[in-house]
């Protein structure tokens, strides 16, 4: 959280400047799709707060944007709350049901199952949105979920119009939502897509309408759960209803990394990101943004990389199952450490090369900051493109295929090529390690609030965004630069068509590239705090949008 310093504190007393920290100039905000985007500022026109906004622009984003977030699944909301100055990570991670176990998805020779850990609902974690809604609502929220949801409910009601975004996720995943009937309203053809422009989800409008009725328990518990455990266990799942009973969401304190007098205020376990984001600044050293040989810098980043996504693999996992020692593993010794065999002119190997790519998933991210400088910065994800293709018959909720975030068996790569431990393993009520980092970032007088989808590339994309922040980037550059990425394993450079890398310089290097397809999908809001200034910018790569809503003075 910001600690204003003293002098700013003294301007807080005597009234002047620091008026204009608490009080932004507007309100801004950046989500994947327009209308998610549009059902945020109709909730900030009506009164709402940012995280009023948050409950409309995730319950909107879950009917738009099928195939990455929704009711079905999970993810982390970075809270401000500016009257309290009180920062808090919301954690709604799905967890695993209480009948799943370590060897889960171990077939009978002992290997991993793709099938059964990414499709159908033994695929899916307890999802944790709804409850995410009612604690935001209860807690941070003015206006109730009736209001909030109406939106979302309006576009289950009416239709999502088609677009290529969408067109190509039910394609992509086309054999698996044909498995399940409820689920070929996802699929070419179908009644709900009759008209062949819209897709019509009417059990999932009486689904939110429940909600919006009798707050978000009503998917924990009484007749709506009984049917989501019903149909789960009809279909092959192992979900009881003691599963939804007992879900709960949690607030965590948030990591905050000092480094270059900037403050990073970013997510803690089960996201591994904020532990790795602490220990690559620390091993880039405060002296790497001064300058110097470009080449020499880019190894540097890429060998600290490669040591954060190997201590995440063997270290993290969810805090309140093993013991994640998050104080050690991201000091400034700690780093030193992992840098002791750093060798200036040549890459180290990380153990061996796994043949696996990433493959694509999808997930979503949006930020928002209003005109009483509360902020929310959330990733939320049902983890692969359409998450596990199982809607629940009868209620229109599309399941996560989460578990495949666990570690399935120790040293087997998963859907986004990332290994792990036992601390990473399945066990019962366990909540699966993710990558997903919503963040913010305090430097000279700004903030900026991040994140993108994107799997294990959501740690180097935040990554890159925080570094060009604090490089004096505007935020319509955070989200167009072009983006590298390194993991450990694959032992690869993935570059983006326009990185800026001597590519010959680092293979002399022995490091190997690849250029791939661009990635990403960053939502941003920068408040500069002294010119009293804000700006949001939407990834290209997406189909979102972003907008700024300056508000006259005495509003
Ligand atoms: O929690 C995680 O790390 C993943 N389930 C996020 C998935 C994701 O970002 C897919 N996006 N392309």
């Amino acid at each position: 959280m910001k600690r204003p310093s003293l002098l700013f504190c003294l301007f807080c007393l005597f009234g002047g400047s620091a008026a204009a920290y608490a009080n932004p100039p507007g309100h801004a905000l950046a989500s994947a799709h327009p209308a998610a985007t549009e059902a945020g500022l109709e909730i900030l026109n009506a009164g709402g707060n940012a995280f009023d906004a948050a409950v409309a622009v995730s319950a909107v984003l879950g009917v738009v944007e099928p195939y990455g977030s929704g009711l079905g699944g999970g993810g982390f909301f970075l809270l401000h709350d500016s009257a309290r100055n009180h920062t808090t990570m919301l954690d709604a991670r799905e967890r695993a049901p209480l009948a799943a176990h370590r060897d889960l998805y171990l077939d009978a020779d002992g290997n991993v199952d793709r099938d059964r850990a990414l499709n159908g609902p033994l695929a899916a974690g307890i999802p944790g949105i709804a409850a995410a809604w009612g604690h935001l609502a209860e807690h941070y929220g003015q206006l109730p979920l009736a209001h909030t949801l109406e939106p979302a409910i309006r576009y289950a009601q009416n239709g999502v119009p088609l677009n290529p975004e969408l067109e190509r996720a039910m394609t992509a995943r086309a054999e698996v939502l044909l498995r399940y009937p409820a689920s070929s309203i996802f699929t070419p053809g179908s009644p709900a897509l009759s008209s062949g422009t819209r897709i019509v989800q009417t059990d999932l409008a009486s689904t939110l309408g429940l909600l919006a009725e009798q707050g978000a328990q009503a998917f924990y518990r009484g007749p709506l759960a009984e049917t989501l455990v019903a149909e789960v266990q009809d279909s092959g799942g192992i979900w009881s209803r003691q599963d939804l009973e007992q879900y709960q969401v949690v607030e965590r304190e948030p990591i905050t990394i000092h480094w270059r007098n900037a403050e990073i205020v970013t997510v803690a376990p089960p996201s591994a990101t904020g532990v790795m984001l602490a220990q690559v600044f620390h091993m880039l050293g405060e002296d790497w943004l001064d300058g110097g040989d470009h080449d020499a810098r880019i190894h540097r980043l890429i060998e600290a990389l490669r040591r954060a996504y190997l201590e995440r693999a063997r270290h993290l996992g969810d805090p309140d199952h093993v013991d994640v020692p998050v104080q050690q593993l991201t000091s400034v010794e700690y780093a030193r450490k992992l840098m002791a065999d750093f060798d200036p002119e040549h890459a180290t190997r990380s153990k061996s090369l796994y043949a696996t790519e990433p493959e694509a998933g999808h997930t979503t991210h949006f930020s928002i900051l209003d005109r009483d400088g509360n902020w929310v910065s959330a990733t939320l994800s049902i983890n692969g493109l359409f998450g596990s293709g199982f809607v629940v018959p009868g209620t229109g909720v599309l399941l996560n295929n989460e578990m495949d975030d666990f570690s399935a068996k120790p040293g087997t790569p998963n859907l986004y090529g990332l290994v792990g431990s036992e601390a990473n393993a399945i066990a019962p009520g366990k909540r699966m390690l993710s990558s997903m980092a919503p963040t913010a970032v305090y430097h000279a007088n700004s903030l900026a609030l991040l994140g993108t989808p994107g799997g294990s590339r959501i740690t180097t994309m935040v990554m890159q965004g925080i570094l060009q922040f604090l490089q004096g980037a505007d935020a319509e550059s955070l989200v167009t630069s072009p983006r590298l990425h390194h993991q450990a394993l694959p032992d690869k450079v993935f570059t983006e068509p326009d990185a800026v890398v001597d590519r010959e310089r680092l293979e002399a290097r022995g490091h190997v590239f690849e250029v791939v397809e661009p990635w990403g999908n960053m939502q941003v809001v920068v408040w500069d705090i002294r010119e009293a200034r804000l700006e949001a910018a939407s990834d290209p790569r997406g189909i979102g949008s972003a907008e700024v809503e300056a508000l006259h003075v005495g509003n």
